[in-house]
């Protein structure tokens, strides 16, 4: 049985099979490049999955929710009112979606009633793949059709990551729910996060193929060091703006942040400044690598990015060093990187085709003898972002 069947099923099963039953997908994202950028006004160039989270949902005529989430039977039905709800940090499942209509409320867009609802995830929890995001942009989407909302998909990204500053209290940036929201079959979202200007870029991968790795370890620092790691960006834009007038680090070029740099006090910070700077960099110059076809310069880019994470912005982590250093080595590999927001999650490689088999034995054998864990693969492949599809 597919998924979709499953959840109807057990939507039937749980709360009946009448009336006007809809079916949803919001998907997670793989980020090629430019990291840790988008809360520092940079570029970012993800894309949407077809991994996600799936859901079947019918209208109901007050204020509850009834959710079940088969990704998590032990939850059971969560049932509650959407009105007077209070942000917390427990980071559940459901805190995601009830967050989102707390955060389309605050900003004006009325959620005008409840809904039942049975969702199931495809993407590997705890993988960086952004499971969070696509709750929150599954969420987002079936508000905005289950009652006819006026609201922008982009306004969905936005709701989703307000909704995760502020009612979850995880200070991430637009990048994974404008990738969910966003997403579109085969492209990646080259993405300038102070303007949210995007632009739509065909992955025309002919001979290669983007393979994720998930290390399958998650460390538990990974919440606190994040908004940590936000902080000492401020801070060190806070000391350059003493001197020069920028908005954002995004604004600088790697000359002037090189002509600046000394006015930042913390030399951690600097490194934190260092990285975003220089990978806001890289990420245009990938960009324009790859409307040239020059996947040698995308992957050598992809290379520094991950270098520039373990070394000044500190967020990989033994497991991903292992998996990036080893890739690099094996041929085939055209570059390899951490992905997302670090301390665990996955790693992003662009393998030539022929080579993958071999790419995913060394790995596994490699990092199985070095770390004693299994890890994972999955190929990427670029979808549509959230909505209906049934
Ligand atoms: C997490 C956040 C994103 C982004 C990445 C790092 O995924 O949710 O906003 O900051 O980390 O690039």
């Amino acid at each position: 049985m597919g998924i979709v069947e499953e959840l109807k099923k057990e939507f039937t099963d749980r709360f009946g099979g009448e009336g006007d039953i809809r079916v949803y997908f919001a998907p997670g994202r793989v980020n090629l490049i430019g990291e840790h950028t988008d809360y520092n006004g940079g570029h970012v160039f993800p894309c949407a999955l077809s991994m996600g989270n799936y859901a079947v949902a019918r209208k109901r005529d007050d204020d509850m929710v009834r959710w079940y989430n088969m990704t998590y039977p032990g939850d059971g039905v969560i049932e509650r009112s959407i009105r007077g709800l209070e942000p917390n940090d427990h980071g559940i499942w459901y805190d995601y979606q009830l967050g989102v209509i707390w955060a389309l409320e605050k900003n004006g867009h009325k959620v005008r009633g409840g809904y039942d609802m049975v969702m199931k995830a495809d993407l590997p929890a705890g993988s960086g793949l952004s499971p969070s995001a696509s709750i929150e942009e599954l969420a987002a989407v079936i508000c905005r059709d289950l009652y006819d909302m006026d609201i922008s998909m982009v306004d969905c990204a936005l709701m989703g990551q307000y909704s995760e500053n502020e009612y979850n209290g995880m200070n991430c940036g637009i990048m994974d729910q404008f990738a969910s929201a966003m997403g579109k079959k085969d492209h990646a979202i080259f993405l300038d996060t102070a303007s949210l200007k995007y632009d739509y870029v065909p992955l025309n991968l002919k001979a290669e193929k983007i393979v994720i790795t998930n290390s399958k370890v998650k460390h538990s620092l990974a919440g606190s060091a994040y908004n940590d790691r936000r902080r000492e960006s401020e801070t060190a834009l806070e000391d350059i703006k003493k001197i020069k007038d920028i908005k954002t680090l995004g604004d600088l070029t790697e000359e002037e942040f090189e002509e600046v740099k000394d006015a930042i006090k913390d030399p951690v910070c600097l490194k934190r400044a260092r990285h975003a700077v220089y990978e806001n960099i890289r990420t245009i110059k990938a960009v324009e690598a790859l409307g040239k076809d020059d996947l040698k310069s995308f992957g050598e880019l992809m290379n520094k990015s991950h270098v520039s994470l373990r070394d000044d912005y500190e967020v990989s982590c033994k497991e991903l060093d292992i998996l990036a250093e080893e890739a690099w080595k094996l041929e085939g590999v055209i570059g390899s990187r951490m992905t997302g927001g670090g301390f665990g999650g996955c790693t992003v490689s662009i393998v030539k085709e022929d080579k993958v088999d071999a790419f995913k034995e060394s790995i596994s054998r490699i990092y199985k003898e070095r770390t004693g864990i299994d890890c994972e693969f999955y190929i990427a492949d670029a979808a549509d972002g959230a909505g209906r599809i049934g």
